[in-house]
């Protein structure tokens, strides 16, 4: 079992009758789905999921779990996601992906967020090993990007893998991959791109995370929110 199946496996064994559980996008999340889908199918446990992206939707259905259009969920009991950084007070960076606004929506709509990495999430500051990715409208990205210019941002719109066009999310909105003076903390940023317009949506995930299960060497170490 790799790493990324273990904490799949510890976060789906916590994932009770009757709950309605949020699914993550990412590589990691697609292990919690086919456990979480293990679970239904070998034990009969009555669970409802909904998920983050249209990728997501689809496995859930291929594994036969019951699902809900996010227009119809109100609340979540469990919210369970991979991340591209973790820091030690448990802030996030999320949205390599392209479905940014539905899994922070998700995350703050649930009781409990798990958040599922290897130990090569973890990191001292947000921005450490990955550009900031920031969701805008796409007739607002050059005035955003200014603005982001302003407190010494650098970067640009991020492009298709064989940079032949420019990356769009599910939403029809661009993404600026923008990175910052080391200096800056996540906190100010997070506010900053909160009040930035033109912004849909940002990848630091601040105050979400329930509990972070990272992976290492055969065992799960738990890293609860204080
Ligand atoms: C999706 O938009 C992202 O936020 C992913 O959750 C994140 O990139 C982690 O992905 P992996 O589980 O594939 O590392």
């Amino acid at each position: 079992m790799n790493e990324k199946e273990l904490v799949a496996r510890h976060a789906a064994n916590l994932v009770q009758n009757g709950m309605l559980v949020g699914l993550g996008t990412g590589s990691t999340a697609n292990y919690f789905i086919q456990e979480l889908a293990n679970r239904h199918k070998e034990e009969g446990l009555q669970v409802t999921v909904a998920a983050s992206s249209v990728v997501s939707t689809i496995k859930a259905q291929e594994m036969g779990l019951p699902l809900l259009a996010l227009e119809h969920v109100s609340r979540l009991d469990l919210y369970v996601d991979g991340a591209d950084e973790v820091t030690p007070d448990l802030t996030l960076l999320k949205g390599r992906g392209y479905d940014l606004v539905r899994e922070k929506l998700m995350a703050s709509a649930s009781d409990k967020f798990i958040v599922l990495v290897d130990p090569t999430k973890l990191v001292d500051r947000i921005g450490a090993r990955f550009p900031i990715p920031v969701e805008v409208m796409p007739f607002a990205w050059s005035l955003v990007k200014r603005r982001l210019e302003s407190i010494g941002g650098s970067g640009g719109l991020r492009h298709t893998a064989n940079k032949d066009g420019l990356v769009m999310t599910s939403h029809g909105s661009l993404v600026l991959d923008m990175a910052f003076d080391p200096a800056l903390e996540a906190a100010a940023l997070n506010a900053f791109l909160n009040e930035t317009p033109g912004v849909v949506e940002h990848g630091i995930f601040r105050n979400l995370a329930t509990v972070v299960f990272v992976a290492a060497e055969g065992r799960v170490q738990e890293h609860w929110a204080k």
